[in-house]
Parts: structure tokens; sequence; C-alpha cells
């Protein structure tokens, strides 16, 4: 039984602060969950409340969040079985109140709801992915490193957020991990050679000044090659875009150009045409629905298409695009739901209409690791947690590579099956 309740503000990545939840049960488990934070937010993401108090960190507190949970979700919850996770969670949704958990904030609901699953779980003496995925669950996913950083990330010129590397062709995970570090290293030398900066971004990935986004697809391709790798076959690449970003008023502003919808969807099929590009994220704006399905009419049989932004982890958001058949592909942030019961929702809700999904951090982290445990409950097979630098990113996947040791000969690494849509 939950017996009681307690709060925090720390800070996170980028040095501002977020809500810490600790979980005392009757048995005298004690567990504690903490909440990222976007930069890049989607519009119709669940309420992150900040105190506005200017007189502190800039009016970023989480006092307000921090003493909801002290006063009104723990009491809430209290004498409740914490293996009761979709009642525990029901709960304080309904304390809330709100549509988008703004009353209380959806930082405030995801602290107690991701502690509580740590504590339930501790006290059935389970590690989280096995608790939360049972016996079965034993899928390593594919690690998308984050190594180049543009967009909201990083104070460079590059429009797209974010570039990924993806070992598909190796045998385990630790081998994805090990062949995404050494890339992650050659980059930085050939970036450095080239004259460009090599200062880390948000998510620890390097954020040179490139003069257009195909040319961080190139130093991807040829960093891969001076590896020792082959582009496509051991590691393929992706893109957030994040393009609401750089959207406004219908027009698309990427390299310095105005694009249409259109004109943007031809650039990304000749990107794929000319890269193992095994997903692009966000690669229209969060509202522009019919173009995202003109989009995945043309692109969704080549390359994984996933919405983030569109989406926000939200089932009833996800529906509506299943329904209209767009995308073909989820994003998985906690914090943008707020609850851990609804998250596992909309993954179900994926898998069922035949999208894939990524669990993912956010931009803002911090130490806590539960997206890590879990991919692997979900079978997910793809995680996206910054590049193999920087130890709010790192925890996640020294975290992956403690699962795979505790399933020892289990572990199944999905590799390139995790994208069944690539071709290269
Ligand atoms: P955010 O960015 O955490 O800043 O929102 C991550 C993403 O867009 O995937
Ligand atoms: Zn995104």
């Amino acid at each position: 039984l939950i017996e009681a309740v307690g709060a925090r503000e720390i800070l996170d990545s980028r040095g501002n602060p977020t809500v810490e939840v600790e979980v005392l049960l009757d048995d005298g488990i004690v567990q504690r969950a903490a909440v990222p934070s976007g930069a890049s937010t989607g519009a119709f993401e669940a309420y992150e409340l900040r105190d506005g108090d200017k007189s502190r960190y800039g009016g970023k507190g989480v006092l307000k969040a921090v003493g909801a949970v002290i006063d009104e979700l723990g009491p809430a919850i209290e004498g409740v079985e914490a293996s009761e996770q979709r009642i525990v969670d029901e709960i304080l949704i309904e304390v809330d109140g709100t549509e988008n958990k703004s009353r209380v904030g959806a930082n405030a609901i995801l602290g107690v709801s991701l502690a509580v699953a740590k504590a339930a779980a501790d006290s059935a003496d389970l590690p989280l992915f096995r608790y939360l995925g049972g016996p079965n669950a034993h899928i390593l996913p594919v690690p998308l490193f984050n190594v180049i950083n543009g967009g909201e990330h990083a104070d460079n010129g590059i429009d797209m957020q974010e570039f990924f590397l993806a070992p598909i062709g190796a045998e385990t995970f630790s081998e994805s991990l090990r062949w995404g570090t050494e890339v992650y290293h050659v980059l930085k030398g050939e970036l450095k050679a080239a004259g460009f900066a090599t200062g880390l971004g948000d998510e620890g990935g390097f954020a040179p000044d490139l003069p257009s986004n195909r040319e961080g697809l190139d130093f991807l391709v040829k960093a891969i090659e001076k590896a020792g790798f082959t582009p496509g076959r051991d590691i393929a690449l992706g893109l957030d875009v994040a393009a609401t970003e750089f959207f406004d008023n219908g027009v698309y502003r990427l390299d310095q150009k105005d694009w249409t919808a259109a004109e943007l969807t031809e650039y990304y099929v000749g990107l794929v045409n000319d890269y193992p590009i095994v997903t692009i994220e966000d690669a229209l704006a969060e509202d522009d629905w019919d173009n995202w399905k003109a989009l995945t009419d043309a692109l969704g049989t080549k390359t994984q298409l996933v919405g983030d932004d569109l989406f926000v982890t939200n089932p009833t958001r996800l529906a509506d695009g299943i329904k209209r058949g767009v995308a073909n592909s989820l994003l998985v942030k906690v914090n943008q739901i707020g609850t851990l019961s609804e998250t596992l929702d909309a993954v179900d809700m994926a898998h069922r209409a035949g999208y894939t999904a990524m669990l993912s951090h956010r931009s803002g982290e911090t130490e806590d690791t539960t997206i890590a445990d879990l991919v692997v409950a979900t079978g997910a097979g793809q995680i996206k947690s910054g590049a193999p630098a920087r130890s709010e990113r790192v925890a996640k996947y020294n975290q992956l590579l403690r699962i795979e040791e505790e399933l020892g000969d289990a572990a199944t690494f999905i590799g390139r099956a995790a994208f069944p849509r690539f071709q290269g």
C-alpha cells in the first residue's frame, strides 16, 4: 500500500527546475522518479506547470507542482495498492480535473505516476522492465543517437533539430552502443578538420554551423565510413526535422528558402533516395494534417514517418491519425501525456494499427532512466536518448546495458527489424 508521497524541486540538464517525487510503501520500499522537460514542445502536450514567480529561476520554478504532489495528489492515493497503476493514474487525473492536466500540472502527475510504478516493481522484487512487460519482455531496442543538434536545441544555423545514427546491423545492444559511440568520436574529428565548432547541443550532439541540412547527412555518411562501417547495412540514418518550429502561415522556412509542404515532401523523397534514412520525425507541422497525409502516401512505404508534435503521445490524436492514414510511427514521451497508463495505451494503440513506436527522452532531462525500462517492457524496439555523451543521455543507454546483462541469453537485439519499412 502507498503510505506517503513526497516531492522536491531539483534541476534538469539545462539548469531548469523540475519535479522529483518519492513514494513510500507500507513495506518500507522507497522509490523516486524525476520529470523531463521539452524545448520544442507541441501545442497539444499536457500542461507543464511553472510558478511564473520571476524572483525565482526566472519564473521557471516548480514549487506549485511540488506543493500539489504533497497537498493533493499524495493524500488522494495513500492507502491504494501500488500495483493498481491504472487506478492510481485515474485518481491523479480526477484530482487534477482538467482535460490537459493544467490545474496541478502534468509534471506533478507524471512524477507520482512513475514513482508509484517503480515502487510497485521494487516491492514485487522485479526490475521495472519485467514488472511492466511481463516474463516475455526481452527485446533490446535500436538506439537512435542524435549526434548533430540544430533547431531549438543549439545556437547554430541548422534548421533541422536532430540527425541520428541508427546502428541497425549490430548483433547486440551493447555492440550497437559501441558502434554509435565510435562514429560519434570520428564525427568530431571530421567536423574539426573541416573547421567547424564541436561544442555540444542540448542532447549531447555536436552543434556545427553547417551551411545546409544535406551537409549534416554527408558528414554522418563520411564518419560512418571512416569508422569502418557500411552506411545502410551497419548504421543507418534518421532525422527529427521538428518542422513545427520553422512553419509559419502555411510556409516552411528551411535552408534560407521558403517551401510549400508539397515542395518539402519532394525534398524528403530526394533525401530518402540519396541516403539510407530509416526514420523521419515531424517532417511537417503539428496541424498540417492534409499535407501529412500526402507525405505519408508519397513516402510511407519507404521509410518510417514519426509523429511527435503531431500526436503528442495522446491516444485521441493518434486515433485520429490512424483513421486518416497519417504517419506510420508514434513518438512516445511520458511527459507529453502525463501518466504511465496513458503512455502504455498510446503504445498499444500504435502497435495494433501497425504503427511502430519510439521511446524518447526530452531535451531537458534528468538522471531518471524509466524510459529505458519502458522500451523493453513494451517491446517497441526503438529509443532515442540523445548522443552517446552527457550523463543524462547516457544514463538511459547504460540502463539498457544492465537490462541486457540481466536478460542474458534471453535478450534479443531487434536490429533492422525495428524498421520494417526501410528498404535500403
Ligand atoms: P524537446 O525535443 O524535448 O525539446 O521537445 C525533442 C523532440 O522534438 O523530439
Ligand atoms: Zn521531435
